[in-house]
């Protein structure tokens, strides 16, 4: 019985939703709770022929026995989160922390224009402003919004609670390590730090407690928006490739790159991983698809892998081999 924190280990859209969903229907966990920023992040997660795109709900909803929960570092957009409680029929289990932070309308408006949207490639989505204002003391707060008082759980409370009863725990990150406002390509990054550190700082779990640390990395790395992107290819030859993938926020044209192994290893340190999770490995290799155990992966698909176990010093313990969530090889024993 343990918990587990789930980040990302590139610049986000690494496929944490589907793999944290998979997590969450596999280790049964008795709480889901998210950190990270808010609702700029994107989810696709693909559950037999349905498909589900969230930006507020934690990507574990599939699980219906579970509780789902955001920390009280997370910014909300009560609108967006009420619209997907009931469309992904998670009401009654899911719950938000008096102190998450209020996105207003007046946040949405200071991040599509200036700055923010046009030199930093923001997502619009008012995430960087509340947080802003969240820094300097003028923030509402869940507390003192109406709509939201039948959500409002102790999360911190729950969720350590849940751990001294021997139940699992899993923390579900946002964004990807090199959009850490403190460890990433700064000014080129979200509003806050993703790193496992700052999304256990967002749910009220202290360093102590941590059992397992998943980094994921997409079998090559993507980057929405503005800022540096080492060894960037064409547009052309990305959708050559089959590497051309489109935001699930706003929809935008991810750019693309080969797996980096210098910025894998700095994500490594800077989460202290555990475990890695490979995802989309059947976009490199296209005779992977579906498979579900290690030993059916081709030659060159399981050298990939190891090689990147060996560079990088740690286990790679969850493959994603396709969109469902059925579609992983998992190592793990
Ligand atoms: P913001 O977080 O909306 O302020 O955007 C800042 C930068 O982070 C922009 O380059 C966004 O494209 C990027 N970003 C924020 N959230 C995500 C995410 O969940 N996935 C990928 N990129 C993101
Ligand atoms: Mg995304």
């Amino acid at each position: 019985m343990s918990s587990t924190v789930v980040v990302g280990g590139f610049f986000g859209d690494e496929g944490k939703g589907k793999i944290i969903s998979y997590l969450a229907i596999k280790d049964n966990p008795k709480i889901i709770v998210r950190g990270g920023a808010g609702p700029n992040a994107g989810h696709t997660i693909r559950d037999g022929d349905k498909t589900y795109k969230v930006r507020m709900l934690p990507s574990g909803f599939l699980n219906k026995t579970a509780k789902v929960m955001i920390g009280p570092g997370v910014v909300i957009n009560p609108s967006v989160l009420l619209k997907e409680i009931q469309d992904f029929d998670a009401s009654g289990r899911a719950f938000i922390d008096k102190h998450c932070g209020i996105i207003e309308e007046s946040h949405l408006l200071r991040d599509s224009k200036g700055e923010l949207k046009e030199k930093i490639g923001s997502t619009g989505s008012g995430t960087g402003p509340a947080n802003a204002d969240r820094a300097m003391r003028i923030l509402k707060l869940a507390k003192d919004i109406d709509s939201l008082s039948s959500l409002i759980v102790d999360v911190p409370e729950e969720i350590n609670t849940a751990l001294s009863l021997n139940q699992n725990v899993l923390v579900e990150g946002t964004q990807g390590t090199f959009l850490s406002l403190w460890h990433g390509t700064y000014p080129f990054v979200t509003s806050k730090d993703v790193t496992a550190s700052g999304i256990c700082a967002d749910v009220g779990l202290g360093p102590k407690k941590v059992d397992e640390v998943i980094v994921v990395f997409k079998a090559y790395v993507t980057r929405v928006g503005t800022g540096p992107l080492s060894k960037e290819l064409s547009l052309e030859e990305a959708e050559r490739k089959g590497w051309s993938e489109f935001g699930t926020v706003t929809g935008r044209q991810r750019r693309a790159a080969d797996f980096d192994f210098d910025l894998a290893r700095r994500a490594i340190m800077l989460n202290s991983a555990t475990q890695i999770s490979i995802t989309k490995l059947d976009v490199l290799f296209p005779n992977c698809a579906g498979k579900t155990s290690f030993e059916e992966l081709s030659i060159d698909a399981k050298s990939f892998i190891k090689n990147i176990e060996e560079k990088l010093n740690t286990p790679v313990t969850i493959i994603g081999t396709g969109p469902n969530v059925n579609e992983i090889i998992d190592r793990r024993k």
